[in-house]
């Protein structure tokens, strides 16, 4: 097979290197990559989001398969793009429809549709700049803090969590005024939920779907989750707390009515739901969907699945899941995420970086990498992730300690507390 995986992160080098382990796999493009994902495919300079010049590619190439790695390709509609397309309809996208993307793509639909489908999740109703008054009273029947979601996509920085009522009310002003552009012309606005959090993933063929192994992520850029809010930090698998027993209640409350509600909603969806949970006294919660994998939870995700993974994205393309079986590796995986110094706000890029050729025993994933001069120099915020296997997530954790000390860049900040919670 010949497959196109689109993205250029640290989940999509996750991937590539997942997938190019198949023997199913005769070639795996990456489009457009980084400086990491040209070690197990071949890198394309394709935006993920130029649909034409990748109809171009798969039509010369004789692509078999399209994975989709970020929201962005599919909240514009790339697998309805195929489907309409008469040279490409029969090629499978792996990822939802529009209409499914619209499941990260609006918080207030997927808010609806868990209310619909009666998907345990946090109170909440939705506002616009017409109905501001409305808000602030709504705010007043909630206690603090105050969780305020700009509905459309923002790269992550759409969710404000307030102390107090007075900073809720100016916040919520300033968004339905514009703060996140169209974005933020609706705020969800909901009640606050106290837990831990645990990312669960599935891959879905639109009738059946298969449980991956879980993941937590740390968000925050500072030790002891402090800070602002980050891409992700680090990833850890399995969760403690995410016994049996309580996926069992994922399963049974969440994915299942999931995706019968897709399914009786017509929505079509094969690929991969990303449900952001959070344990509240021993009840999963949602607090979002997403219609991808998380990054960096993939980091750690891909390192614990044993089964061949293109054999169920097969699956996902013809509508056999349900004929598939998944594997867990029992070892326990995580990840550490080294990342430029001023991360998540304004940091330099170029820097080279030495280093990655003395790692033993980890796997190293290129994030925000690319290559200059035929040196591998830093280009985003979220430069490598470090990847351990081990008995327990100490073992791990302390492997992708030690390697990550033998990666230099300069400004390089990583958290040294990584599953410490746990
Ligand atoms: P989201 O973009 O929806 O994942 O929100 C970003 C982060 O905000 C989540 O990972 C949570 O840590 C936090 N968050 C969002 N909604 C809630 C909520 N209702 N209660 C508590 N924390 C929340
Ligand atoms: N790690 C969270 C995300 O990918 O959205």
């Amino acid at each position: 097979m010949k497959i196109l995986l689109l993205g250029s992160g640290g989940r999509e080098h996750a991937l590539a290197w997942k997938i190019s382990q198949s023997p199913k796999v005769e070639r795996l493009f990456i489009a457009p990559g980084n400086a990491g994902t040209q070690g197990v495919g071949e890198n394309v300079a394709l935006k993920a989001d130029d649909f034409e010049g990748i109809k171009t590619f798969v039509l010369s190439e004789g692509i078999d398969m399209v994975v989709v790695g970020p929201e962005d390709p599919l909240v514009k509609g790339i697998y309805d793009y195929f489907k309409a397309d008469e040279a490409l309809k029969d090629v499978p996208v792996i990822g939802p429809s529009r209409q499914g993307a619209v499941l990260e793509g609006s918080k207030d639909f997927a808010k609806g549709f868990m209310q619909r489908h009666h998907i345990p999740t946090a109170a909440y109703q939705t506002f616009t700049s017409e109905t501001l008054a409305e808000g602030k009273v709504f705010l007043r029947t909630l206690q603090a803090p105050y969780v305020l979601k700009a509905d459309g996509l923002c790269a992550g920085k759409g969710v404000l969590i307030l102390p107090t009522l007075e900073e809720a009310e100016k916040e919520l002003e300033e968004m339905l005024g514009g703060m996140f552009g169209g974005a933020s012309s609706r705020v969800v606005i909901e009640e606050f939920m106290s837990g831990i959090e645990c990312s669960v993933f599935v891959l879905t063929d639109g009738k059946d779907y298969v449980i991956l192994p879980e993941a937590k992520d740390y968000k925050r850029i500072g030790e002891h989750d402090t800070g602002l809010n980050t891409g992700g930090m680090g990833s850890v698998s399995p969760v403690p707390f995410a016994d049996e027993a309580w996926m069992k209640k994922v399963e049974d409350r969440i994915i299942r009515p999931t995706v019968e509600g897709l399914a009786a909603e017509h929505i079509d969806y094969r690929g991969f739901i990303f449900f952001g949970l959070i344990n509240v006294e021993g009840d999963p919660k949602v607090i979002e969907y997403n219609v991808r994998m998380g990054d960096p939870e993939t980091e750690s995700v891909m390192l614990r699945i044993k089964s061949d993974l293109v054999e169920l994205l097969e699956g996902v393309a013809t509508q056999t899941l349900g004929e598939k079986t998944i594997e867990f590796d029992p070892r326990s995986a995580v990840c550490v995420m080294l990342v430029s110094g001023g991360y998540p706000e304004a940091y330099e890029k170029g820097f080279p970086i030495t280093g990655i050729d003395k790692v033993e025993g980890s796997i190293v994933f290129h994030a925000g990498t690319a290559e200059k001069d035929g040196q591998v120099v830093t280009a985003g915020g979220r430069v490598i992730a470090v990847s351990s296997y081990g008995r327990d997530k100490e073992e791990a954790l302390q492997k992708s300690f030690r390697e990550a000390q033998k990666i230099q860049f300069e400004k390089k900040y990583f958290r040294s507390d990584i599953g410490a919670d746990l």
